[in-house]
Order: structure tokens, then sequence, then C-alpha cells
């Protein structure tokens, strides 16, 4: 595809803003990707554009990862190896491995975006998340311009976090992702939701295709449809305390949700923070926090990118004053 120019992002990202690109090419493979850097250095590397809160226009080149297709890589008796390029958007992902009956990826069905931002932020849902179905990726390297392969120990994941999000940012693109997926599914349905949905479908021996409808069905319970209603998904990370933290704050707030997490630290539900704060359904002009998961900020129509930034500052703020917590955007702001 040849570079377009002065064109809107507004289709490219998921909260639908209206900002100008100088500039912009989706790229089909690396070697276009290859010939697009050494032309010029992009100022914005995008992929489904489902995570990024775009603030002002872009004056140079937005290069979008459009680089497709599956294919199996290798195989023994309980696992697939299965490549999927960057491009690929992930929920398609999700259901052809789930017409093949490939086990591991239904947990996280219908999440927005593409299968190349999957590995940098460690997407997750329900119970699983990237790293437990990651066998390796393959990225180019701006830097030493090459292209070089990642294990799961190379991508440093942690919540909601990779190498490619912090120690090493921008530095990497992404070009494929493979996922080891189990060829006699192992199901995973721990978390109390699915339960509850899969009881409410009235499946008694549940098969991956019904873990995913049910978490299909919980996500279009909850989350707003990218298609419909602007928004990114959780907003804000799930801010993690100390032992210390939790105790002073669940003496004073018993009910608060809190989920145990890495080294006898605690996870609370950022969404809960935020709506015990009173933004949950909070509307001004067109940016706004979701009537039903307060953890979404939205945009009805015509928000700016600032003024949604701007709320999620206030957001913030009044969630320190109150409990003394730090949230972390988990949304990319340019
Ligand atoms: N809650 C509230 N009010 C709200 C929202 C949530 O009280 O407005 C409470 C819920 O009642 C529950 C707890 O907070 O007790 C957790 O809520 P939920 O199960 O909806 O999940 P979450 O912690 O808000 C995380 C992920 C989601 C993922 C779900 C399910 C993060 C930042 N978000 O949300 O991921 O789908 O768990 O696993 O970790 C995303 O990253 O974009 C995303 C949507």
């Amino acid at each position: 595809m040849s570079v377009q120019k002065n064109i809107s992002l507004l289709p490219y990202n998921s909260f639908h803003l209206d900002v100008n690109a100088a500039e912009f090419v989706s790229v089909k493979t690396r070697e276009e990707l290859r010939d697009h850097l050494n032309a010029q250095e992009p100022k914005l590397i995008l992929g489904g554009g489902s995570n990024i809160l775009l603030t002002r226009k872009v004056d140079g080149l937005v290069l979008k990862i459009g680089i497709r297709g599956i294919e199996e890589v290798k195989e023994d008796n309980a696992y697939i190896y299965v490549r999927a390029g960057a491009g690929e958007p992930w929920h398609g992902f999700v259901q052809y491995t789930m017409d093949r009956n490939w086990g591991g990826l239904e947990n996280l069905s219908l999440i927005p975006g593409d299968v190349g931002a999957a590995p940098i932020q460690n997407i997750g849902a329900y119970g699983v998340e990237l790293k437990d179905v990651f066998y390796e990726l393959e990225a180019y390297d701006r830097k030493e311009k090459k292209v070089f392969t990642f294990g799961v120990n190379d991508c440093q994941f942690g919540y909601r976090d990779s190498i490619f999000k912090s120690a090493r940012k921008g530095r990497y693109i992404i070009l494929n992702v493979t996922f080891i997926l189990h060829k006699n599914p192992v199901l995973n349905t721990h978390y109390g939701a699915i339960r509850e949905e899969l009881k409410i479908m009235g499946v008694k021996s549940p098969t991956i295709q019904d873990v995913s409808r049910a978490v299909i069905k919980i996500r279009q319970s909850k989350l707003p449809d990218p298609a419909v209603i602007g928004n990114a998904g959780s907003f804000f990370k799930n801010p993690v305390v100390d032992q210390a933290k939790f105790l002073s704050l669940s003496e004073k707030y018993p009910e608060i949700p809190a989920y145990p997490h890495e080294d006898q630290s605690v996870k609370l539900a950022a969404g809960w923070l935020i709506e015990q704060c009173g933004w949950k359904g909070y509307r001004r002009g067109d940016a706004g926090v979701h009537v039903n998961q307060a953890l979404v900020l939205v945009n009805y129509g015509k928000a700016t990118g600032s003024e949604i930034f701007e709320l999620s500052e206030k957001i913030s703020k009044s969630v320190y004053k109150k409990f003394g917590v730090e949230l972390d955007r988990e949304v990319n702001v340019f």
C-alpha cells in the first residue's frame, strides 16, 4: 500500500478519536516494513488501535502493522504450535483456534485489537494471560535493523506488562506471535463469573467453545462494544498494594474487592475504587465513564483525546485522595 497523506485516524482507533495524520501507511510484509522504516522514522506505530488515546494530530508518518497470516508451525501428541501475523485481528484468530478445537485462547475471547499487541501488554481476562499460551515471537529491532526471536523469558511478562512496554519500549516491532495450544483442551473455569454464566447457559460439561461463548456473554454485558461506543477497554491497571496498605483499607472498607498477587502483595479492583468515588456513569460532553464498568472510559461521539485524558486525571486524583492508591494507565497516550 502506498503512503496516504493527511488522513483521519478515526477508523484506526477504538476510541473513535478524529485526529489527523500527515502520512499513513499499512504494511503487509516485513520487507515493506523494512523499506518504510529505512525511508523515514515513523512518529507512531499502530496495531489494532484498541489501546491508545490520541490526544493530538500526528505531524509525521503513522505506520500500521497489517502483516496477516496464520500457520501451524509444528505439533506433538499434546500440543499444536500456531503462528499468527501481528496484524491478525485477535478475536478472529481466537475463533480460528476454537473452530479447530485447540484449547488455550477461549478465556481471551472478544478482546479487541490485533495479535501483535497482545504480548506488549500481556493481555489477560477471566483467569488467563497471554503468557500462559505464549511460545515465541519475532520482532524487528529498530536499532539493530534485524529480526530477533523472543522466548517467554525474554519477554519479561508481568501483569499487563512486558519488556516491549517497559524496558525496551518503542525499540521492537512485533511481526508475528507463536502460541502453544492444547490438542486435548484443559478448561480454566475457576473465575466465578464464567462458572455462573455456564450455569445460566445450562452447560454441565463445558467445552472450550462453551467457555468462549460464556466469556463473550460476560464481556458483552459489562463492556461497551467499541464498534458502537468509543473505548479502549480498561483505562487503568488494577493497582497492586502491599499487605499493610491492604489491611488499613480493608479495616475502613471491609467489602473492598481484593485478589492475592505476587510476593504477598494484593491487587485491588480499580473499577470498584473509581465507582466509590462516584464516577460510574459520569458524563461531561461526550467524554464519560461507562455505566456498567467504571474502569472503562468512553467517547460517546465527539469527545477529544484531551478531554478523555483530563477526565482520567481527575479520576486518578480523586481515587488517590479517597484511598491513597495511585492508578497507572493501561492505555497508551499519544
Ligand atoms: N467493580 C466495581 N465497579 C465497577 C467495575 C468493577 O465494583 O464499575 C468490581 C467488580 O464487582 C469486581 C471487581 O471490581 O468485584 C473486578 O471487576 P471485573 O471482574 O469486571 O474485572 P476488572 O478487574 O475490572 C479486569 C481486566 C479486564 C478483564 C477482566 C476480567 C484489568 C485492568 N482489567 O477487569 O481486562 O476483562 O478483569 O478478567 O486488569 C482490559 O485490560 O482492557 C480488560 C478489559
